[in-house]
């Protein structure tokens, strides 16, 4: 029978070798298994010392188990060494230059859309407004029948829709549908603008099948058209400079009365006409005085109260502002295109 006390030094030995030979966590992580794991070949031998005659067995049980405890302590030695190794290196490897100004690789800024969306939304935020949201897929009371467009109604054909599913619900084709959910939620006063993606099935150089519009809806007491006139008057001014006018012409639309386009006066020639807008005037929205129907739809009593509402593209004011011909050029990726913003 082998010699276990002899066995166990020699094991010993080798163990120590082995350590300090190790040259990272794994293998280290490996060794300790293959010697003191459940398998290992020191747990091997202590399970030997069941052989041993009683005599001996205290005397050796003890040897080994000090001999375990050193190895050990050895292998906790020689990963905090590995440890303390790496992270020297890493000053070496790793290094950071502060002072290092790279090349301007052209950095990202923000879409004309959006920058134009968070303009429309300072501008009306500063005389009160606030903003209010409305889902994208809609139902037809609220897209159409509570804004006095029921079916048939020829207005559902300027609105070419895309309907949902079998047909109750749709994409919705403007943001008016926030104006009645809000309304359903809320008493007067009310200032919010409705911002959002609507659809249509349109697509030439000035429709978009998905687009943006502004809605916005003022309801109190004593609520009249010059209110409206000196809000989108104050809007305008804002967003295009202080020197434009607008100019309110009739209109219609089903779910205000009376109802008015808004346009603003050209840039270029304050709106003599000129070859760059031909008649002086630029559209940029709808608008009129909440339809008191329509108050009754959204709850509210058109005898206390009344309202108007003004509904616009911001795809639209950016192509005016930012002069852009073509409006299909603000959803394709040309970044030619784009970086001029
Ligand atoms: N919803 C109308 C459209 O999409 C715009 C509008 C909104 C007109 C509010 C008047 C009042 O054309």
């Amino acid at each position: 029978m082998a010699n276990l006390p002899e066995d166990l030094e020699r094991l010993r030995l080798a163990a120590h070798s082995q350590i300090a030979a190790a040259q990272d966590p794994t293998a280290l992580e490996q060794l300790r298994v293959a010697l003191l794991g459940k398998k290992g070949t020191l747990t091997a031998t202590l399970r030997g010392l069941g052989s041993l005659p009683p005599t001996e067995r205290a005397q050796a049980g003890e040897r080994a188990n000090a001999v375990k405890k050193e190895l050990e302590e050895a292998i906790a030695a020689r990963a905090a060494a590995l440890e303390e190794a790496r992270r020297a290196g890493l000053a070496e490897q790793e290094w950071l230059d502060i002072t290092f100004i790279p090349q301007d690789e052209g950095y990202g800024h923000l879409h004309p859309i959006t920058l134009i969306m968070r303009e429309i939304r300072a501008v009306f935020s500063h005389i009160g407004y606030t903003v209010a949201v409305g889902p994208e897929v809609e139902d037809e009371w609220h897209n159409f029948e509570a804004l006095n467009i029921p079916a048939g109604h020829p207005a559902r054909d300027d609105m070419d829709s895309f309907y949902v599913g079998s047909g109750a619900l749709l994409l919705r084709t403007h943001t008016s549908p926030v104006q009645i959910r809000y309304m359903e939620q809320h008493q007067p006063p009310i200032r919010i603008i409705a911002p959002g993606r609507v659809y249509r099935r349109d697509y030439d150089a000035t429709h978009l099948p998905q687009f943006h519009q502004v809605e916005g809806l003022c309801v109190d007491s004593d609520i009249r058209l010059s209110d409206l006139k000196g809000t989108l008057e104050y809007f305008a001014r804002s967003i295009f400079g202080a020197e434009r006018r607008i100019r309110l012409t009739g209109d219609h639309f089903p779910f205000t009365e009376p109802s008015v386009g808004v346009a603003v006066s050209c840039g270029i020639c304050g709106g003599a006409g000129c070859s760059s807008c031909k008649r002086g005037w630029l559209e940029i929205l709808g608008a009129g005085m909440v339809h008191p129907q329509v108050l009754r739809n959204g709850g509210i009593d058109p005898a206390r109260y009344s309202g108007f509402a003004f509904g616009m593209g911001p795809d639209r004011i950016a192509m005016l502002k930012y002069n852009l011909p073509d409006i299909r050029s603000i959803v394709e990726p040309d970044v030619r295109f784009l970086r001029q913003f």
